[in-house]
């Protein structure tokens, strides 16, 4: 049997507590996700990136407690809400290539990466990604 909590969260300190390459991981992150497609860029045409990669360490702390303890938090709500049709109306199917961007950087800094560390990051950001995806249109 798997324990895809603990592979989640020994991965995530792996790659985003214990890691002095922490900065370098949120840097990849973007340059992975943004080559995924112009359009995905021009959403952060006047964002402040640094600001934004402190924002993403933090949102995915609350990204792990809503799939650990299935509770909304004030974080997720504000988050879902900024992304929304009402302010950035980000299209929710941007958020599985978020998701793939996600995991190609974890699978190059996480040194004890394999198919079962790749399950466990995908399972654990599901119930955030759903919820994020599922408010789109509700503000
Ligand atoms: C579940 C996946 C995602 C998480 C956890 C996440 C996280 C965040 C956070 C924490 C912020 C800052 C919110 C604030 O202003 O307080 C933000 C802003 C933003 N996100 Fe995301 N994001 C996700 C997916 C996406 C996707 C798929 C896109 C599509 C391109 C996107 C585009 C943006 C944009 C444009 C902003 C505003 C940047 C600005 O203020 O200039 N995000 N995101």
């Amino acid at each position: 049997m798997k324990d895809y909590v603990e592979l989640f969260n020994a991965s995530y300190r792996r790659v985003l507590e214990f890691n002095d390459e922490k900065k370098k991981f949120l840097d990849r992150f973007y340059e992975v996700f943004f080559a995924k497609s112009e359009g995905i860029a021009d959403f952060f045409k006047h964002t402040h990136m640094s600001a934004q990669k402190t924002m993403l360490q933090d949102s995915l702390f609350y990204m792990r407690d809503f799939f650990l303890y299935r509770t909304t938090n004030e974080y997720m709500q504000h988050m879902a809400k900024v992304h929304s049709k009402s302010e950035k109306n980000v299209p929710p199917e941007l958020y599985d290539i978020w998701l793939d961007s996600l995991v190609e950087t974890v699978s190059e800094y996480d040194p004890e990466f394999d198919d079962d560390i790749e399950l466990a990051w995908r399972v654990a950001l599901s119930p955030g990604i759903t919820y994020m995806k599922y408010m789109y249109d509700k503000f």
